[in-house]
């Protein structure tokens, strides 16, 4: 027989995360009987394998009585032979013009501990699945939605009386677990405290190297949210700044914004942070205004930023408020800031009053005192929000009476969802 060496990583499948499966130790070798790999894990086998009448569809029957069917284009597409596929990257070498669409399966069998099968194509593609890879695959509704889960599905939402949750900004430069139970709550609530963090600046760089990196914008790495003459942007003032989403003239605007204050304006008014749950806002729109809601799902507005910080730049894009996903309806994001909305206004002129009845809508809502998050940074609290979910804005303050001094970035969601996935995976092990 010819020896073939796979290592595990071929074995924790290509591309996809594996749900239901321990991940293995990574490349390690394993012989070519392809049974070490699967023995670390097995809670079930394969008791049977089969095949329809036209040879489209593989039957497998697990030792727990389940059975799953897996359609032969998709397996060969899979296939795991040293042509179609390259372990150490877990990708697929073949290309889809190559794919025969009425190639057949010449033969299925189970292996002989029932750990996978192997599968033979009339062209003579030989390809090994594992049980795992296999059951971790199955074509069900139940694996459907497991597969579409996001960690920031099923918000919790927020009105004025939430309260943060909060933990130790040092804690998550130390404790993965920590930082892990902080990143799936926080993609729930879309908003969290930290507390205890140094009064200086460079914490935040600390943070994003914990979780990925920091997304770089034309504002830089991080951000300094100072009052300054001639400032380029309105943050950089002691203006109030109406509640709004930042960088929303982005194509791709930031998932995630944190916000470190390093000295607070000591004057008793003035300074206050606000944050608007723009989904919870957004479902109070469809319950009482739903044609208001729908222009903010259809009428994309422009957006637009021109000036000089990190780079120069002149950015413009064109979004509806509400961004939904178009397989479900849910909402993936919101942007909305009425300081960068652009006088350029394409629209058919007969829409630009129903486009601002709707807007001063949503706002008239985001200001509602069961909606309005209002709260004083205190100094040492790293603020993270869900900038494609909370608006945040803030009162003005008299920079005769003390400083302002904050520091700011971004991260994107997928660094997060990805670090998410990276410690439950070492978790596995
Ligand atoms: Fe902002
Ligand atoms: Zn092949």
């Amino acid at each position: 027989m010819k020896r073939i060496l796979f290592t595990t990583q071929f074995w924790k499948g290509s591309r996809n995360y594996p749900q239901n499966i321990s991940s293995l130790s990574t490349q390690v070798k394993v012989k070519p009987n392809y049974l070490n790999g699967f023995l670390l894990q097995r809670n079930y086998s394969i008791k049977a394998t089969g095949l329809d009448a036209g040879s489209e569809t593989v039957q497998v029957e697990f030792s727990d009585g389940s059975k799953f069917d897996y359609p032969s284009v998709y397996l060969q597409d899979n296939c795991t032979c040293p042509s179609c596929y390259h372990p150490s990257s877990q990708s697929r070498l073949r290309k889809l013009t190559e794919l025969d669409l009425n190639n057949k399966v010449s033969t299925i069998k189970t292996l002989p501990d029932g750990n996978g099968v192997e599968c033979k194509w009339m062209d003579g593609h030989t390809a090994l699945f594992s049980e795992e890879w296999l059951k971790a695959r199955r074509f069900t509704d139940d694996n459907i939605k497991i597969r579409k889960t996001t960690p920031r599905d099923n918000p919790r939402l927020a009105g004025s009386d939430v309260t943060f949750p909060r933990d130790s900004f040092k804690a998550m430069l130390s404790d993965d677990q920590k930082l892990l139970e902080m990143l799936q709550t926080f993609s729930k609530t879309g908003i969290y405290m930290l507390e205890g963090t140094p009064l200086e600046v460079g914490q935040l760089r600390k943070l994003g190297d914990k979780i990925g990196f920091i997304r770089l914008t034309h504002y830089g790495y991080e951000f300094t949210v100072k009052s300054e003459p001639n400032a380029v942007n309105l943050a950089y003032t002691s203006a109030r700044l109406g509640v709004h989403t930042d960088l929303p003239y982005y194509v791709y605007p930031p998932g995630v914004q944190l916000l470190h204050c390093i000295r607070q304006y000591a004057g008793n008014e003035g300074g206050q942070s606000h944050l608007v749950d723009a989904f919870r806002v957004a479902l109070q729109m469809k319950e009482k205004y739903p044609e208001k809601y729908k222009i903010l799902c259809e009428v994309p507005v422009e957006f637009f930023d021109v000036g000089t910080d990190y780079t120069s730049f002149f950015k413009v894009h064109h979004s509806p408020t509400f961004v939904l996903n178009p397989e479900n309806g849910s909402m993936v994001r919101v942007v909305y800031s009425n300081q960068v909305l652009s006088s350029y206004m394409p629209l058919q002129q007969e829409l630009v009053k129903p486009v601002y009845e709707a807007l001063k809508t949503f706002t008239d809502l985001c200001y509602k005192p069961e909606n309005l998050i209002e709260f004083k940074l205190k100094e040492g609290e790293v603020l993270i929000f869900d900038n494609w979910r909370f608006l945040h804005g803030r009162e003005g303050f008299d920079i005769s009476k003390g400083h302002r001094h904050l520091e700011g970035c971004y991260i994107d969601w997928d660094e997060i969802y990805s670090r998410i996935r990276v410690i439950e995976n070492s978790q596995r092990k």
